[in-house]
């Protein structure tokens, strides 16, 4: 028994140094036939050797010639995995069947139309500003010329964090944020999500995006504010897309205006239309020129400066556009859904 077993380590040491360095397959091969050969391979034929043992040693014998075997097996597997690649692979991929196409993704409905409304936005000379998603009550309310406890702040009820902090209800906070940087002239269009106190049905969400926008210079009148606002939605809809503006309230602008578009789908032709509800428009917007408390807040001389603002909502914007009933539709991550809709 001690014979062979200087026998099987003599021959692994052998093995161990034949196999190193080898770069090809003939090579490989001619190893394994060398020590794995059924009839004549190194291995196999101490096999043999196991009948000359007295019966008593034939287990611990055959376990070690059995445990040389699998060492030179898995290592002429793992030298033939690093020359070609694994072998299971190569024989299991069938090359002939059909291919199957890969999804590779779409950009987010949302998202399509915030980079249609910037590209308009940044052809006219604006830049794109972000801001916090949580903002102080200064921000959002009291900077823009809401006081503690008017009630013009029941129509942007939101979530509290505590006293100090809330989600923000519109991205106004970031017209004050840049002012407080920056002197005229700007020019700014600002994207993000928003929050409101809202219960979701088919045209109302408690989280939405906006695009706001600020234009401050000398001289500028409500002309501009009406003049850049057309041309935008012309682009954005069609050119021949009717813009009417309608007196409103806002407590930071004064005058304000709710800016509608002609309904995109029945043409103001369709008393039954249920896009518009047969009114034949469509509140898009929220406008006006800036309210000169709001320049004082931010330390600029209203005598010396005015400036416009707007807002609109994004997921309402891709509503009307792809002519989606129900703002539901963009946030449950439905693949069959998501995957309609391409880039312009
Ligand atoms: N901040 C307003 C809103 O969220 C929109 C608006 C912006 C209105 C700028 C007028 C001027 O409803």
């Amino acid at each position: 028994m001690s014979g062979l077993k200087e026998k099987i380590e003599k021959l692994q040491e052998r093995f161990d140094e034949a196999i190193e360095g080898i770069t090809d397959e003939k090579t490989l091969q001619e190893v394994r036939n060398l020590y794995l050969s059924r009839s004549r391979g190194s291995v196999s034929s101490l096999f043999g050797e196991l009948k000359s043992l007295k019966p008593e040693e034939k287990p611990d014998a055959g376990k070690e010639i059995n445990a040389l075997k699998e060492h030179v097996q898995d290592k002429l597997q793992a030298l033939q995995t690093q020359l070609h690649g694994p072998k299971v692979v190569e024989e299991m991929v069938d090359l002939t069947l059909p291919g199957e196409a890969s999804y590779i993704g779409s950009p987010h409905p949302i998202l399509i139309i915030q980079q249609e409304i910037e590209n308009i936005f940044l052809s006219m000379g604006f830049s794109v500003e972000e801001g916090p998603e949580i903002e102080t009550d200064y921000y959002n309310f009291e900077a823009l010329n809401f006081p503690p406890h008017h009630p013009a702040r029941d129509d942007w009820d939101t979530l509290y964090i505590n006293d100090d902090f809330l989600l923000r209800t519109h991205t106004s906070p970031v017209q004050i944020r840049v002012m407080e940087k920056r002197k005229p002239p700007i020019r700014i269009i600002t994207p993000g999500k928003v929050f409101r106190k809202e219960s979701p049905d088919p045209t109302h969400l408690p989280m939405f995006y906006q695009v706001e926008g600020l234009v401050v210079d000398r001289g500028i009148t409500f002309a501009h504010l009406k003049g850049t606002l057309e041309s935008f939605l012309k682009v954005l809809f069609h050119e021949k897309t009717k813009v009417r503006f309608r007196p409103s309230f806002f407590p930071f602008t004064e005058p304000s205006a709710e800016v509608d578009i002609g309904c995109t789908v029945c043409n103001r032709e369709d008393s039954a239309c249920r896009v518009c509800g047969g009114g034949g428009w469509i509140e898009l917007l929220g406008s006006g020129m800036v309210d000169p408390q709001v320049l004082k807040n931010v330390n600029i001389d209203p005598e010396e400066y005015s400036g416009f603002a707007f807002g609109l909502g994004i997921d309402r914007a891709a509503m009307f556009l792809y002519q989606i009933p129900d703002l539901r539709y963009f946030y449950e991550n439905d693949l069959r859904f998501i995957r309609q809709f391409l880039q312009k």
